[in-house]
């Protein structure tokens, strides 16, 4: 594995996934990474993928430096060619070159604008990263996938041990406009999984149809989608054709009690943060295994460290 940026940098998901697994059962191995340093660049802001990747260089022995990229560094430029006149005083390309002489993996995190669908969707800050990067780069969530995420969310299920489970992807209500990189990751990752996916959004919140693609079935009716379900993996996102804009409230989405007593007793899954009583209510999130899931980071960090620092 050169770089982890997408299930396609994968050569081997079952062997990472396995990883993972034995990080799970004995996490403590300090010899693999010694003498190694991650750097981690930081555009957006995050809890659970900075300090579970620390966590995870920590369990390897490596050792980690994080940037804020807004407030720590010198404003970048994007733009191959740009005459730099204006308010950026390093270009991406130096700044991903020099952290390569400091580093023996990269990470990065970059949210998309939710303005222009054409940048977001060519991963402008990501594809600066890999073009520039002297070292293997990991996405700690790019502008429209969040792998480490997604490992974490199927050794999740897996640790089920369901059988063919039916799992809900259901979109549910937020205040403000989110990104689809969440729920565009799990349906890729989710062909990993011997299950039945059925994607729930009101009207107007179509995926990209790649990410579409993975689901056995797609409906506008949540209830169609929660019924019976052994998994329900609940997220909101901005609308991709009328690319970032929140359609319609859709307050009746809130994933509730009710409606999980209409599951297969359930797990709902969330890759948090998450807004209690507007995404679901208390009592299904006090309910769930989303500090589990959130544990899960951890290894599903670990196992793509660990496979970096040997390929
Ligand atoms: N789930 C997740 O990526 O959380 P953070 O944004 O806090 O890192």
């Amino acid at each position: 594995m050169k770089n982890f940026t997408r299930l396609a940098d994968v050569p081997h998901p079952e062997a990472l996934i396995a990883e993972a697994e034995a990080c799970q059962k004995n996490f403590w191995m300090p010899e693999v990474g010694r003498g190694k340093m991650l750097g981690m660049l930081f555009f957006n802001p995050s809890l659970r993928t900075r300090l579970s990747t620390q966590k995870a260089a920590a369990n390897l022995g490596m050792d980690t430096m994080v940037m804020n990229a807004s407030s720590d560094g010198w404003k970048l430029e994007m733009q191959d060619g740009a005459i730099m006149d204006g308010d950026a005083q390093e270009h991406i390309k130096d700044a991903v070159h020099v952290m390569s002489q400091y580093c023996d993996i990269l990470a990065v995190r970059t949210f998309p604008s939710l303005t222009d669908r054409e940048a977001d969707y060519q991963e402008q800050v990501l594809s600066q990263f890999l073009a520039h990067a002297e070292v293997p780069v990991v996405s700690l969530e790019s502008a429209i996938r969040h792998p480490l995420q997604s490992l974490a969310d199927v050794l999740t299920i897996r640790n089920q041990g369901l059988n063919k489970p039916k799992i809900a992807v259901t979109w549910a209500p937020h205040p403000r406009s989110l990104p689809q990189a969440v729920t565009n990751s799990f349906m890729e990752w989710s062909s990993l999984l011997d299950a039945e996916v059925v994607l729930a959004h009101p009207e107007g919140y179509d995926l990209h149809p790649e990410f579409a693609a993975h689901a056995d079935r797609i409906t506008h009716n949540q209830m169609e989608a929660l019924e019976g379900a052994d998994i329900v993996y609940t997220k909101n996102w901005s609308a991709y054709g009328d690319y970032g804009q929140r359609l319609s409230v859709a307050e009746d989405w809130t994933v509730t009690a009710e409606k999980m007593a209409q599951t297969n007793q359930g797990k709902f899954l969330h890759c948090l943060p998450l807004r209690r009583n507007v995404v679901a209510t208390d009592a299904v999130v006090d309910a769930s295994p989303v500090y589990t899931q959130a544990r899960n980071r951890i290894f599903s960090a670990q196992a793509v460290l660990k496979t970096l620092l040997e390929s």
